[in-house]
């Protein structure tokens, strides 16, 4: 086991464009860290800088302490898990998982210890004299992480190892990696472009776009502390809702009305003009579940509901506002960067189950301002970071 650390580590293919750009993540020994981020943001690029199947343009790689830019990747000692596990289709599961100790010529008696007390972690006993095309996805995930195991790598490094798995068997495998690499206690790397693996799956995780770090922190602080428009509207789902706005005084004018904010938030907006506004689905609820003493009248107005989804513990209601084009066209461009369509002009509220509104009507609904982020619109950056 090791500790990685990349140092400003810059990758740029043949025609010149940063695949990577000056990206410093630490990775703690024993830690599971995710990469994380929309297509063709460099997450595979950088994993392969870690693993060395891809030069370093600039910048250090250091794994245990030691520099290995050049360094070939069978001397780096970490074990890559792909997307399609790489497991020989001809040989058993026993030896699959034996294969790197077949290779360094290992003697029969240590392969068949260290193949055992893999397969036994890993929950494999039964499995161990059948082929891979008779396994499950999941029993073949386990055998590709049970050859890393028996080669005792300083590191796994997982890229997109889930994407090809239906929804339900993605989210058993996740508990399961989640598992055995608390278990195993391996530092992890692991990248993702789908940010509920990356916020169930991780201790910290490296939010990527267009080859930059935008912000590396734990799943809470990224998704209560954003520090870009980047970040807010890629981790979260159903996304958190942006919204133009105005601050004065103490106030904060959105599209549907004027509301008391925090004075901390208003300090750090006055006189910024047109702002964007970002809250999050949860921070509303309809007025008739809460109990009346928790209503704060200024922060409620009426919203018309035009479509209602009822999940059973809990619904989310759309409400859709006018904007105009500029602020439009700003949504438009967080969509497209975050590969996702949802960021529409409309509001998506998560209200409590209890709730009765109905489809294509008015309501009452609170608005929670202390939870509320602030953004330059022009920047990014979030003005209300730790508010
Ligand atoms: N071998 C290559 N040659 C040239 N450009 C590449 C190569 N591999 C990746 N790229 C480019 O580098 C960027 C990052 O790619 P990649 O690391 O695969 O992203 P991700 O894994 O986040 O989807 C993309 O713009 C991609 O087109
Ligand atoms: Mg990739």
């Amino acid at each position: 086991m090791a500790a990685i650390e990349m140092k400003h580590i810059v990758k740029k293919y043949g025609d010149g464009f940063p695949a990577v750009n000056d990206v410093s993540i630490d990775v703690a020994d024993g830690e599971f860290m995710i990469l994380v981020g929309p297509s063709g943001c460099g997450k595979s690029t950088l994993l392969r800088m870690i693993v060395g199947l891809e030069d370093i343009t600039s910048g250090d790689m250091i794994i245990g302490g030691e520099r290995v830019n050049d360094l070939a990747p069978r001397d780096r000692n970490l074990s890559m898990v792909f997307q399609n596990y790489a497991l020989y289709p001809h040989l058993t599961v026993y030896e699959n998982i034996a294969f790197p100790l077949r290779l360094a010529k290992m003697k029969d008696s240590e392969v068949d210890e260290k193949v055992r007390a893999a397969s036994k972690t890993l929950d494999l006993d039964e499995h161990l004299q059948r082929k891979p095309a008779n396994l499950s996805g999941g029993q073949r995930q386990r055998v590709a992480m049970g050859r890393a195991i028996v080669r005792d790598a300083r590191a796994f490094l997982f890229d997109e190892p889930l994407s090809n798995l239906d929804a339900k068997l993605r989210g058993q495998m996740r508990t399961e990696i989640a598992r055995l690499q608390k278990q195993l206690g391996i530092t992890t790397v692991y990248v993702t472009h789908d940010q509920t693996e990356a916020m169930t799956l991780g201790d910290r995780v490296a939010v990527m776009k267009r080859g930059i770090l935008q912000q590396l922190a734990t799943p809470r602080e990224l998704y209560e502390q954003p520090v870009n428009l980047f970040v807010a509207g890629f981790i979260g789902s159903p996304p958190m809702n942006f919204l133009p706005a105005t601050v004065e005084g103490n106030e904060i004018t959105l599209p549907f009305g004027t509301f008391p904010l925090p004075p901390a938030k208003a300090e750090r907006t006055a006189g910024k003009g047109l702002l964007m506004a970002g809250i999050r689905p949860e921070h509303f609820e309809d007025v008739s579940v809460l109990h009346s003493d928790e209503v704060d009248t200024a922060r409620t107005f009426k919203a018309h509901i035009d479509v209602r989804e009822w999940l059973g513990d809990q619904q989310y209601a759309y409400v859709p506002y006018e904007a105009e084009a500029k602020v439009q066209d700003q949504l438009r461009e967080l969509a497209r960067e975050s590969d996702s369509d949802s960021l529409r002009t409309q509001l998506v509220v998560s209200l409590d189950a209890a709730s009765t509104v109905q489809e294509d009507s008015d309501t009452t609904l609170f608005i929670d301002t202390d939870k509320m982020h602030l953004f330059d619109p022009s920047s990014g950056e979030n003005l209300t970071v730790g508010l």
